[in-house]
C-alpha cells in the first residue's frame, strides 16, 4: 500500500514538473554549458587563459564579470578584434562583442557565478624585478585604495591585476587612457597623475606575482 503511494507522489512530481516548466528549465543549463564551453576556446579551461592577450576570468568576482560581459554586450566597452584559439572555429575572427551579443542577463549571471568559483591562476611570465619595485610604489601611491592588498583581492570588484596577462594589462590600460572603456572617475583621474614609465613599472610589478 505505502509503495503505491510512492509511485503515485513520483508520477505527481513528475507531472508537476513538466506543468511548471522545470523540463526547459534543464534545456537551458545545456545551452549554458555550450557558452562555457565556447568561453575555453579562448579562456582556457575554466578561465585560466594561456594566451597572453586573453586575461584570466576564473575567479574574478560575479559583479565584476557581469559589469564587463554586459559592458562588451551592450557596446559600452570596446571590444578589439580577436581570434579563436583552439576549438571548433580556430583561428576564425570573432570579438568579445560578438559573443556577448545573445546572452540574456540571466545568462551573464549564471556564466559570472561559474567563473567565480574558480581558482585565478597566475600567469608564469618575465619581468625587469627593479621596474617593479618601482611600479610597487607607484601602486601603493596611486591605486592601492581601491585595488587593496596588491590587486589581489577579488572582492573589490576591480578585477585583479597580481598575475594578470602583461600585454593584456598594456592593452587594458591603454583603453582606459584612451577613454574607450568606463572606468571610476577616481581612476581616470590617477591614471591622469601617472606618466607612460609609471604604467610600465605598475605593469612589470603587476606581473612580477607568480
Ligand atoms: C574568440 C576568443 C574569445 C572567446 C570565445 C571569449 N573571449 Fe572573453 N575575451 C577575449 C579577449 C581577446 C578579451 C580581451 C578583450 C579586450 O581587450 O577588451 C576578452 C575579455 C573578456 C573579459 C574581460 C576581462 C577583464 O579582465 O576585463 C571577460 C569578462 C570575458 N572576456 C568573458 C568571456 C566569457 C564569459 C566568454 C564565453 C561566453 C568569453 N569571454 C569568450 C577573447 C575571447
Ligand atoms: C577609485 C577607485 C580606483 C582607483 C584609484 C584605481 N582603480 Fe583601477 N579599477 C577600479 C574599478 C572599479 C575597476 C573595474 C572597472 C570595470 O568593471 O571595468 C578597475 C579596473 C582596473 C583595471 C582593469 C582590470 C581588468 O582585469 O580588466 C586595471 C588594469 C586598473 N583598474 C588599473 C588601475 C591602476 C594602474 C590604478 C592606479 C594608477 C588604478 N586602477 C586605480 C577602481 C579604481
Amino acid at each position: 500500500m505505502l509503495k503505491k503511494r510512492n509511485r503515485q507522489s513520483c508520477f505527481n512530481f513528475l507531472f508537476l514538473s513538466i506543468l511548471f516548466g522545470l523540463v526547459p528549465f534543464a534545456a537551458l543549463s545545456a545551452s549554458l554549458d555550450s557558452q562555457l564551453k565556447t568561453c575555453t576556446y579562448c579562456h582556457g579551461k575554466d578561465g585560466a587563459s594561456t594566451e597572453s592577450d586573453v586575461p584570466i576570468i576564473g575567479g574574478y568576482s560575479v559583479e565584476f564579470l557581469v559589469n564587463n560581459i554586459k559592458a562588451y554586450r551592450d557596446h559600452e566597452r570596446d571590444c578589439p578584434d580577436t581570434k579563436y584559439r583552439s576549438g571548433p572555429d580556430k583561428g576564425k575572427k570573432s570579438s568579445m562583442c560578438q559573443i556577448a551579443k545573445d546572452l540574456k542577463d540571466s545568462d551573464v549571471r549564471q556564466i559570472a557565478v561559474y567563473l567565480s568559483k574558480k581558482k585565478f591562476v597566475r600567469a608564469k611570465q618575465q619581468f625587469d624585478p627593479a621596474l617593479a619595485a618601482k611600479g610597487k610604489e607607484i601602486h601603493d601611491m596611486y591605486c592601492e585604495k581601491c585595488h587593496s592588498e596588491g590587486a589581489t583581492q577579488a572582492k573589490d570588484d576591480a578585477g585583479m591585476m597580481a598575475g594578470q596577462w602583461m600585454p593584456y594589462l598594456h592593452q587594458a590600460l591603454d583603453e582606459f587612457v584612451a577613454g574607450k572603456r568606463p572606468i571610476p572617475k577616481k581612476m581616470k583621474a590617477k591614471l591622469d597623475e601617472v606618466t607612460p614609465e609609471d604604467i610600465d613599472a605598475l605593469i612589470q610589478f603587476y606581473g612580477s606575482y607568480h
